[in-house]
């Protein structure tokens, strides 16, 4: 092959494969990394430095999250956008699609080798599974938070977003999915909780491990996340302005079917139950979920438990009811991909599918 076609395709092949994820760091070696910001205990303030709780999330900008930490500018040429500026307790499907969008924009940009996004800690487990399965493109994307105030006595924030933006730097992290770094931890967006109220080491992945840690300013990872995410998910979020409204309810002993029939009343397209163990149905339930799905409303079986699988078949005949079981997805994880999986379908045997896929 002659040296210009050579060249010539290797320089096609180094396009492709920079808007596929492949970084291209500038000039000076560093890599360029956003940071989006939405709010939440990073960004929090309270009125003394021993003031852990009973703080206002959501009152620094991110040029002051950003001028906080000057040791940023050895690891990456960082630049900062305040998406929204929320305690992440309102994130809503308006906010997940801005910044989805938002993320896809800036991730098929050439000078752009990764994100970070600054965000509350109460949902960021579920803005991670949102965005693992509607990024598209195989580069860094890193939620960070934290679990004291900016103003706090070793507030944690400084040291998470130092982390997060070297993490989201890093040739290491391109193609692992959305993650999710706090506290010297690297978790993967679809498995990770939030699993203490109020103590720095809350997110973890409690059977399934952290995919590795940040240590001496650079990531250590021991494994990745098998199901497909981000680049090689099918949903494409670019045309929508909204999302189908799906709603949990919650089993318990003595439950009934109130909240669920009000749901379903007040138009939910998708319900997620969040049964007892292996995502069992109380006889006050099951028939409300069954006249459910017979009025077009899909039903994913999922647990309360946070562990494990919840088995199709198992404590229900899902075939013939036509439910979905969860898999291994905990109810507020299963919500996201159902509400996604209906933008797609409603053949629960095809929803099914996914939720064995993502
Ligand atoms: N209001 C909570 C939130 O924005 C504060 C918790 C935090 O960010 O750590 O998620």
């Amino acid at each position: 092959m002659k040296t210009t076609a050579r060249t010539l395709m290797a320089a096609g092949m180094a396009a492709a494969m920079t808007l596929s994820g492949t970084m291209a760091f500038a000039a000076d070696g560093l890599p360029n990394v956003t940071i989006l910001a939405t709010g939440g205990t990073i960004a929090g303030t309270g009125a003394t430095s021993t003031t852990t709780v009973g703080y206002t999330a959501a009152k620094v900008g991110v040029e002051k999250l950003i001028e906080a930490v000057p040791e940023l500018k050895k690891v990456a040429n960082v630049k900062g956008e305040q998406v929204f500026q929320i305690a992440s307790e309102n994130m809503t499907n308006d906010h997940w699609l801005k910044l989805a969008k938002r993320v896809n924009e800036l991730l098929a940009q050439k000078d752009v080798d990764g994100i970070v996004i600054t965000h509350g800690t109460d949902t960021i487990e579920e803005t991670a599974y949102f965005l693992n399965l509607t990024v598209k493109s195989t580069k860094p994307v890193v939620i960070v938070g934290a679990m004291r105030p900016s103003t706090a006595i070793s507030a944690d924030g400084p040291v998470n977003l130092y982390n997060a933006v070297t993490l989201a730097g890093s040739k290491d992290a391109v193609g692992k999915g959305v993650l999710v770094a706090l506290n010297d931890q690297i978790n993967a967006g679809r498995d990770v909780s939030k699993t203490n109220t109020s103590t720095a080491d809350t997110f973890r992945t409690p059977e399934l491990g952290f995919l590795g840690y940040m240590q001496d300013n650079r990531p250590h990872f021991y494994r990745q996340v098998v199901r497909k995410h981000t680049a090689e998910a099918e949903f494409d979020i670019s045309g929508l302005d909204s999302l189908p409204q799906v709603d949990i309810v919650y089993g318990y002993a003595n439950n009934n079917r109130t909240a669920l029939d009000a749901l379903v009343k007040a138009g939910a397209k998708g319900i997620v139950h969040a049964g007892v163990g292996n995502g069992s149905l109380s006889n006050a339930m099951k028939p409300g979920l069954i006249e459910a799905r017979k009025q077009g409303v899909a039903i994913v079986r999922s647990s309360r438990v946070g562990n494990g699988i919840v088995a199709r078949n198992g404590e229900a005949n899902d075939d013939e009811l036509d439910f979905v079981a969860s898999d291994s997805l905990n109810p507020q994880k299963a919500r996201i991909l159902l509400m996604l999986a209906l933008t797609k379908t409603t053949d629960a045997k095809a929803i099914q599918k996914m939720f064995y896929t993502y």
